[in-house]
């Protein structure tokens, strides 16, 4: 594995959660493929989980790990080519990215979009200069569009905790302050639209009018402005804020309660409530859930590690 962007960059979405589970009951069965070998995590944004499992994924491997906080203790990024670099930038992403690589055997990159250039965020214009550049193997630790750590770990959780062979699988669209990006729940839907294909869920979008996602992330999901109704029978509700793709980074008033607590769990089918977290208490997801038998939160987070775990041992394996 080169590079670790999207659904698209795994096979077979049965065979890497079982290599996932298979680490998970002997994390330290491959200390010795990373010796020698170095991961660095490159952050322009905030993280606690992508962060921290990510590390201790690499050391369970035993890579040695840096991290670069590059918006608080890095040089002001220029991302694009021909500009004549008078302004606030000091670094152009060329040199930056290609000098880390030399550090590094593989890199990981977080950086969020904008929300105000759709073209630029949905083109993944600075997430594909740094793979362009660095030269090594990258994994994304969340991009403008996806978040492909988080969504292998979600698929992971459902799989340790489904009760039936095909679960009804809904992403809830839940209230928020803040514009936030598409990033988690355009990949959540990209991979559970593939899981559905290869018979592992039924996947049931469910988001007020105008929170509809781009179509591209969407393929075979059914899709409902109504919670209530895509709630019935539901086995895992995933519930996240999204702001407008179409209206890009917009964020509407909605009459309606969408907020999921433990009225509209009696919908379901006794569901397990995921979230990739953080998770604003009350506003996105009552506290009742989040503190009640019905919450996975905690363990989808600690599933964090065998999804980084997984992805860094397929590319150490390709280095060699
Ligand atoms: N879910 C997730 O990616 O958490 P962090 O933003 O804290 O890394």
């Amino acid at each position: 594995m080169k590079k670790f962007f999207s659904v698209a960059d795994v096979d077979n979405l049965g065979t890497v959660v079982e290599e996932a589970l298979a680490i998970k009951a002997a994390p330290y069965a491959e200390e010795q493929l990373g010796k020698h070998k170095t991961l660095g995590l490159v952050f322009l944004n905030p993280s606690l989980r992508t962060r921290l499992s990510t590390q201790k994924a690499a050391m369970n491997l035993g890579m040695q790990v840096m991290v670069m906080n590059m918006d608080k203790d890095g040089w002001a990024l220029e991302t694009q080519d021909g500009v004549v670099m008078n302004g606030t930038t000091v670094e152009h992403i060329r040199e930056a990215a290609a000098v880390m690589g030399e550090y590094c055997d593989i890199l990981g990159l977080r950086s969020f979009p904008s929300l105000k250039d759709k073209e630029a965020d949905y083109t993944e214009d600075l997430f594909n200069k740094f793979v362009k550049f660095c030269g090594v193997p990258v994994v994304s630790l969340e991009s403008a569009t996806r978040h492909p750590l988080q969504s292998l770990t979600d698929l992971i959780t459902i799989t340790e905790h489904k009760r039936v062979d095909r679960p009804k699988v809904v992403l809830a669209w839940a209230p928020h302050v803040k514009a936030l990006p598409q990033a988690v729940p355009n990949s959540f839907s990209e991979w559970m639209c593939q899981a559905q294909k290869e018979g592992l869920v039924d996947f049931t979008i469910a988001h007020p009018m105008g929170y509809e996602l781009s179509k591209e992330f969407t393929p075979g999901a059914q899709i409902s402005n109504n919670l209530e109704e895509a709630l019935q029978g539901a086995d895992f509700v995933y519930v996240k804020n999204w702001s407008s793709f179409v209206d890009y980074g917009a964020v509407y008033p909605v009459a309606q309660n969408w907020m999921m607590d433990n009225e509209k769990l009696k919908l379901t089918n006794d569901a397990k409530v995921m979230h990739c977290l953080p998770v604003r208490r009350d506003l996105e997801l009552s506290s009742e859930i989040l503190d009640g038998p019905n919450s996975l939160v905690i363990k989808e987070a600690s599933n964090r590690v065998w999804a980084a775990q997984v992805v860094l041992k397929r590319m150490l394996e390709d280095l060699r």
